[in-house]
């Protein structure tokens, strides 16, 4: 069951929105899109395109990558199946093992490689995970993010980090092709630099955890290299799909989460996108919306609107997921993430009177972690704020996100809520899974092949072949 919710009620405006009809009248493209998606799913979850006698390219404008779709359910069937020999209880194990012999790991991948990792810290961890006393994050390693880039003084401010401070470190590398350039060259500077630093250099692949492809480059040096764990991205699996795999789940056990949590959030939005009626069916529904603005209003710039600052990161993960699964054929909306309130205060104002091309969705987080903090009494009431004092800063953001969407409405500018009641790793796994089937549904309804990214593909030749001369 899941119990992510969604509402239109913003949308549904007299003008600059919706009307049920424009809603209505997707049902039936949108049913076809679902039964695409889900054929496509079959084909992965009957042994991949060869044994379902299908193309791998069944539009010829990519691969076929529809295997992230049951992996979350695959994965749970073999740990019920096979218990500590599954991947879900090796994936627990290995991190375990790297986390009891290091402080600190460096993550190196870039794209759909690291950003779900990004994403599942920020949302369940800790909001200073790496600053506070290890027992505040249950005693798991600090997390750094690298190999997403090619900056030289980044870089070394990380070494520089990792040399003044005593306790071990060690590495986890992901990258499905095992070939991205950013990837690999700071895999060859942390490696040097950690081989420094082990005692016993000829065990360095202990401190290495890859996350590869089944062939390629890093997958023959983590051999070459001893890695006695080595994790693969499943065959079907595309990077930006990849974070219920061993690419996001690998990091989230390591910061110490409840990966099995994590599935299970996924598949019960599988079913519930499988089963449930148009009207029903939030995954259909957003996607209507998002495609009936972008249609009847030219509304093709699509904010995720994040309250509260947990989600940021799963609004980037969500960013590349959508631009590079449909921005293809010179089609596809933007999307943008944005942190209220703080960017309230930076880009609030084109929001509210800027061009009518943007369609607004908040993604909110009903309840708290912790106690509500009051902002209480003072004898210096200067800022006047005792009149306040019994409210608390779960109050104020939701007076914030009531009054902003007023102000919105008042302006015929079209809301959506997307509403989690908690920010655990069940509720993050649906809305995950929600954000991706939501993607290849637009895809198959715009006849895009959302795999692949074919355009990316131009830099990096160009980048080998300036390179290598
Ligand atoms: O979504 C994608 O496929 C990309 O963002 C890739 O994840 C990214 O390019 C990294 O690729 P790789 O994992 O092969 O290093």
């Amino acid at each position: 069951m899941i119990d992510l919710q969604y509402h239109l009620d913003g949308t549904m405006l007299a003008s600059g929105g919706l009307t049920d009809a424009d809603l209505a009248q997707l049902a039936a493209p949108l049913t076809q899109a679902r039964d695409q998606v889900l054929a496509d799913a079959k084909v992965w979850s009957t042994g991949g395109p060869a044994s379902a006698g299908r193309d791998a390219s069944p539009d010829e404008t990519g691969p076929l990558d529809a295997g992230f779709h049951y992996l979350p359910n695959r994965l749970l069937e073999e740990l019920a199946e096979k218990g500590d020999a599954s991947e879900v209880a090796r994936i627990g194990a290995a991190a375990d093992r790297l986390a009891g012999a290091v402080d600190k790991v460096v993550l190196l991948g870039i794209g759909g490689s690291y950003m779900g990792a990004r994403a599942i810290l920020e949302a369940c961890c800790h909001p200073y995970y790496n600053e506070v006393a290890p027992t505040l994050r249950q005693g798991r390693p600090a997390i750094y993010f690298e190999g997403n880039n090619v900056d030289n003084d980044a870089v070394q401010g990380l070494l520089d980090l990792l040399a003044s401070e005593t306790g071990g470190w060690g590495i986890v590398v992901i990258s499905k092709s095992g070939g991205t350039l950013e990837t690999a060259a700071s895999l060859r500077i942390f490696l040097r630099e950690l081989a420094e630093s082990v005692t016993d250099p000829s065990e360095l692949g202990q401190f290495v955890l890859p996350v590869t492809g089944a062939s390629g480059k890093l997958f023959d040096l983590a051999h070459a290299l001893g890695c006695p764990d080595v994790f693969s991205v499943p065959d079907g699996v595309g990077g930006r799909f990849s974070i219920l795999s061993a690419v996001g789940l690998l990091p989230a056990a390591m910061m110490g989460l409840d990966i099995q949590k994590l599935l299970e959030g996924a598949a019960a939005m599988n079913e519930h996108f499988k089963t449930a009626s148009f009207e029903e069916n939030i995954v259909l529904r957003y996607v209507a919306a998002g495609h009936a603005m972008e249609e009847k209003q030219g509304a093709d710039i699509r904010i995720l609107s994040t309250w509260g600052k947990r989600l940021e990161a799963v609004g980037l993960w969500y960013d590349q997921l959508l631009a590079e699964s449909i921005g293809k054929q010179e089609k596809g909306a933007m999307p943008l993430t944005i942190v209220n309130t703080r960017d309230l205060h930076s880009r609030g104002q084109q929001h509210q009177e800027g061009k009518r091309d943007k369609y607004i969705t908040n993604l909110i987080v009903e309840s708290s972690d912790r106690e509500p903090l009051a902002i209480g009494e003072s004898e210096n009431n200067q800022d006047q704020l005792n009149e306040l004092a019994e409210k608390t800063l779960p109050e104020i953001l939701s007076a914030a996100l009531a009054g902003t969407n007023q102000a919105y409405r008042d302006d015929q500018r079209p809301t959506a809520d997307l509403v989690l009641p908690k920010l655990d790793e069940g509720r993050l796994g649906q809305l995950l899974q929600m954000l991706m089937l939501a993607t290849v549904t637009e895809g198959r309804l715009l006849g895009i092949n959302p795999y692949g990214q074919p355009g990316v593909e131009a830099y990096k030749q160009n980048m080998n072949a300036i390179l290598r001369g």
